[in-house]
């Protein structure tokens, strides 16, 4: 199990190298990514999220359901061909308690490689897509709250900063 950073961490500011060895110990970071996102019943995390700056991130958008549980693994991913408008309450397991409504493309390809270094393209919308461009965000240290209208930001982050000094 791994810590999930907080905000206001600084640390969740940083912006995510790219992954250039597909070795064991990225298979055995993946793999306890995996544990901690199921552990924290969150439905993707980003590697940034737990202290690893790569730019990687896994998502599983069925993850509360044991059934269907089905994780994808998105190594050095580049989203392109954004389209239409689509928003969403999203949550973030790096600013627990918050959830907010945000504007989102509603649909993406994303270009990514596996664990083993593999390359796919991926064209997809709905859950899967928002989830995607917020896990991206994380690679470039954006949280979904800075997203949000200057107001509601502010809002936000106040609420949030009483919330972590109590
Ligand atoms: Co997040």
């Amino acid at each position: 199990m791994l810590d999930i950073l907080k905000y206001p961490d600084e640390r969740l500011k940083q912006v995510s190298k790219p992954v250039e060895k597909f070795d064991a110990k990225l298979h055995k970071l993946l793999d306890d990514m995996a544990v901690t996102m199921y552990h924290a019943n969150g439905i993707g995390l980003a590697a940034a999220q737990v202290g690893e700056f790569i730019r990687l991130f896994i998502i599983d958008t069925a993850a509360a359901d044991e059934q269907t549980k089905h994780l994808q693994e998105f190594i050095n991913p580049k989203i392109s061909g954004g389209e239409g408008k689509t928003v969403f309450e999203e949550g973030c397991l790096s600013v627990p308690g918050v959830t907010e409504e945000v504007v989102r493309k509603e649909k993406i390809t994303v270009t990514y490689q596996d664990r083993f270094g593999k390359e796919y393209s991926l064209t997809t919308d709905g859950l899967l897509a928002v989830a995607i461009q917020h896990e991206n965000d994380h690679l470039d240290g954006i949280l979904f709250v800075d997203r949000l209208s200057p107001l509601k930001r502010t809002l936000v982050k106040r609420r949030l900063e009483k919330a972590v000094t109590l």
